[in-house]
């Protein structure tokens, strides 16, 4: 079935996921977390996809999760639906996700964002966790990922203030890995992905994975994990590919796979 509220557009190697619920400030139902999780697991097995891009509007990457969707569930609605649970087979996603980020990145839209492996920051990004202003708390992985990625203080100061920070302090504070003027936040983002997508899909997946073990291993286990990957890249073709390219002084090509 065609998806209702996300378009998606293929430009060479990378697929472009746009959020698109304009009315709703891209708020996030289960109806769009459903048709997001479907179409990226296909597109996560293609060997023509080698990143995504996933945005939203100006105004809004995602305003949050849909408030108006959830209001009325008991908690045993909640508990049973399992509601938010559905995100994680977006986590599970092994192709590199990237979200640009322009406008509006609150609550659900920052923890989305959150779950992609780089944020590019549009200079009108704004990024929060307001839902204590809601009588909740964040339900997506903010109050765990938005700590490891901005540290215990910041993130506390964010969650129980429900202030918003714009994209200079999301830079500095390591949420955001580049601030872009907004005309040419898409450009720059796929420009990226197109860089990532024109390697060898194989080790660009290991090298996601080895970096994700970080915030969950010790370094020790982590480094012994990164070294027995790295070590098992010897058994692909683009290892041999890749270095013997460098000595004959020329383009290694990834397609083969
Ligand atoms: N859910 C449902 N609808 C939303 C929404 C959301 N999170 N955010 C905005 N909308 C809707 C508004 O209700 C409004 O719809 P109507 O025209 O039908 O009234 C429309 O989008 C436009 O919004 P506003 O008129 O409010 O636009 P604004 O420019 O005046 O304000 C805003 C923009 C500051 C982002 C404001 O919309 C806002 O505060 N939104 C809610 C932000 C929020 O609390 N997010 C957290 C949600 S809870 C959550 O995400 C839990 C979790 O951890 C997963």
């Amino acid at each position: 079935m065609k998806p209702m509220n996300i378009k998606i557009e293929q430009r060479k190697r990378v697929a472009i996921i746009t959020l698109d619920r304009p009315k709703a400030l891209n708020a996030l139902n289960t109806a769009l977390m459903q048709e997001m999780v479907s179409v990226m697991q296909k597109l996560d097995k293609d060997p023509e996809v080698g990143c995504f891009v996933i945005t939203g509007s100006e105004k809004a990457f995602a305003a949050g999760a849909d408030i108006k969707e959830m209001k009325d569930k008991s908690y045993l609605d909640m508990f049973h639906e399992d509601y938010f649970a559905g995100w994680e087979a977006f986590t599970s996603i092994r192709t590199p996700k990237i979200a640009a980020v322009s406008g509006y990145a609150l609550g659900g839209g920052c923890e989305l964002a959150m779950m992609c492996d780089i944020i590019y920051a549009s200079t009108t990004a704004k990024f929060g966790q307001p839902e204590i202003k809601l009588g909740v708390i964040p339900g997506i992985g903010g109050t765990q990922r938005l700590t490891k990625m901005v540290g215990k203080t910041k993130a506390m100061d964010l969650i129980l203030t429900g202030r918003l920070m714009n994209a200079e302090e999301a830079e500095r504070s390591g949420l955001v890995s580049r601030v872009i003027p907004s005309n040419k936040l898409i450009e720059e983002s796929l420009q990226a992905a197109e860089l990532i997508a024109s390697y060898s899909k194989t080790t660009v997946m290991i090298a996601k994975e080895a970096v994700d073990r970080a915030t969950e291993l010790s370094l020790r286990e982590g480094v012994l994990y990164e070294r027995r990957v790295f070590h098992a890249l010897f058994a692909t073709e683009h290892q041999k590919e890749g270095m013997q390219a460098f000595v004959e002084k020329r383009t290694p090509d990834f397609s083969k796979s």
